[in-house]
Parts: structure tokens; sequence; C-alpha cells
């Protein structure tokens, strides 16, 4: 790879995923293509992110169709690492985000996953040494934790945030979707209603974020195959509860339908009031 890096002059973009790429990993690519002379897409199931009672076994892959859509998308390069290339033999070197912001949530419900997106996030900088580099907003915790990461350790890389990307009926695309059985694919829409209830919510006036928290926790419960990990009313910077929604906050929901678990959110904004 130090090479192939070497040989790549001017900006270089990179989009790290972990494969089985569906058009909210190429709406990434397409940026970083638009945005800069060489993009680097990045594929690894990255296994210190997984618990051990998560879907690293299964994680679904299929490398030749991700080739072909990276291909098509004008990516120079895609690096396609082994464990060890990553995670030398005796490896010990982690990175860290301390704080609310990785042990709330996801951090909470998943834990050592943050250390585990730290840590190859930064190895994977150093290896590609990225100008820029594309993250999703579907995964919005993790965004912040990248960002965070990025500040701390004083890193020339600069993230670039993304929109969700979502199935026609609202579904956000996810690469664990396939999972789903078609029962549970229709179930799997409360996530993304009851959001939307939200925002409309928020958008007639609504600014006490115990009542959004209470509405959207009360309509995924009431959806039979879905049980409920977690939903909040955070501040998009340090991930803390809110308590009023007078700024700007994100809506976050985690839960697994049927054995699959999904996330998903949306940034609520309070209408203005004025006089
Ligand atoms: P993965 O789940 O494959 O996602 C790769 C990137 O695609 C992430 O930045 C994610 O937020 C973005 N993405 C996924 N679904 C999206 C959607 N529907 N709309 C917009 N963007 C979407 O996230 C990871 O991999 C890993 O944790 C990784 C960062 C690669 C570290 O191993």
């Amino acid at each position: 790879m130090e090479t192939l890096r070497s040989s790549l002059t001017g900006s270089v973009g990179t989009v790290p995923t972990m494969g089985y790429l569906h058009e909210g990993h190429l709406s990434l690519v397409r940026r970083s293509v638009a945005g800069n002379d060489h993009t680097v897409a990045w594929i690894f199931v990255n296994p210190t992110q997984f618990g051990p009672n998560e879907d690293l076994a299964q994680y679904p892959r299929n490398e030749e169709r991700d080739l072909k859509l990276l291909d098509a998308e004008g990516v120079d390069v895609v690096f396609i690492p082994a464990p060890d290339d990553v995670y030398p033999p005796g490896f010990d070197e982690w990175v860290e985000v301390r704080g609310s912001i990785t042990e709330r949530l996801e951090g909470a419900h998943r834990p050592g996953h943050f250390r585990g997106v730290t840590t190859v996030v930064a190895r994977m900088f150093r290896i590609i040494q990225p100008h820029r580099a594309y993250f999703g907003r579907k995964d919005a915790q993790q965004l912040r934790v990248v960002e965070k990461m990025v500040e701390e350790q004083r890193l020339a890389v600069e993230i670039v945030a993304m929109p969700i990307v979502r199935e026609e009926d609202g579904l956000a695309m996810s690469s664990r979707n396939v999972y789903l059985s078609p029962e549970e694919r229709r179930a799997a829409l409360v996530l993304s209603r009851a959001l939307q209830l939200a925002e409309a919510s928020v958008l007639a006036g609504e600014t006490d974020a115990g009542r959004i928290r209470a509405k959207t926790e009360a309509l995924i419960v009431a959806e039979p195959l879905a049980s409920l990990d977690y939903v909040s009313v955070s501040d998009p910077r340090t991930f803390e509860e809110l308590t009023t929604i007078d700024r700007p906050a994100l809506l976050l929901v985690a839960a697994r339908i049927g054995s699959t678990r999904l996330i998903d959110n949306v940034l609520l904004q309070p209408v203005l009031v004025i006089g």
C-alpha cells in the first residue's frame, strides 16, 4: 500500500466500509470521487468492533459485487486488508475516545465497540493518509466519535458527514437489512415512521424531549416484532441527554427486529418562535 499511496498525486479521499455495499455507501463514494483527485475505498469487517455475541461470523460479504460497484463509480484503489495487515501479531495499540460520547447509547449497548472503531479508523488513516474521509450520518454517534478522535489525535484528515440514504418506504439502508425476513422487513419500518412522527411533532411546536421520547418509545414497543434498546434525544456534539428541544437535537433509536439490530436517527430542528 505504501508504494501505491506515493503514486497517488493530488488530493485523496477515502471511504471506510465493511463491504456488502448499498446506495448509502455509494453516496459517500460518489462524493469522494467528485471532490478529490483519487479515491481509496476500504473494505474490512473489523473484528475489534464486534462484541462476543454479535454477528461478526455472519456479517454479509460479497467482494466480487463490491469491486464491480466501486469500479463503476471510478474508485482508483480498493484496499481489502487481511486482519494481520491491520492488527499485526502482538498488536496492543488502542486508540480510544473517552466520555459520554462513547459511554452512552451504542457505547453502553455494545461495550468496546467504539474503541474498535476508533482504533481501526486511526490505523486506516495511517495506512491510506487521506486528505478527506467520508462518513454517513446513519451512524451519527460513530461520526461524532471519529471527529473527536481526529481532534484529539491531531490528525490532518477532514471528516465529511453525509446524509442518511433510505429505501423508498423510509427504511434506512444498512448491510444488515439483508437479515430481515419479509415480515421483519415490514416491521422494521416502525423505526423510520416513529422518527418521522417525532419530527412532525417538533415542527408543530413540541419542545419537551421527554414527551418526544415517550411517544417514540410507545410506537416502537407497539410493534410485536421489535424489541427496543433505546430512544434518546441527545445533544449532537456531546451526546448528553436533553430535556428541552430548544436547539437542534438528535433523536436516536436502536431496536432489534427479530434478531437483527438496527439503528436510525433524525436531526430535530425546533421551530423559531419570534416575539
Ligand atoms: P459500514 O456499516 O459498512 O458503513 C460504512 C459507512 O457507510 C459509514 O460511514 C456509515 O455511516 C455509512 N452508511 C451506512 N449506511 C448508510 C446510509 N443508509 N446512508 C448514508 N451512509 C450510510 O460504519 C462502518 O462500516 C464501520 O464502523 C467502519 C467505519 C468502516 C469502521 O470499521
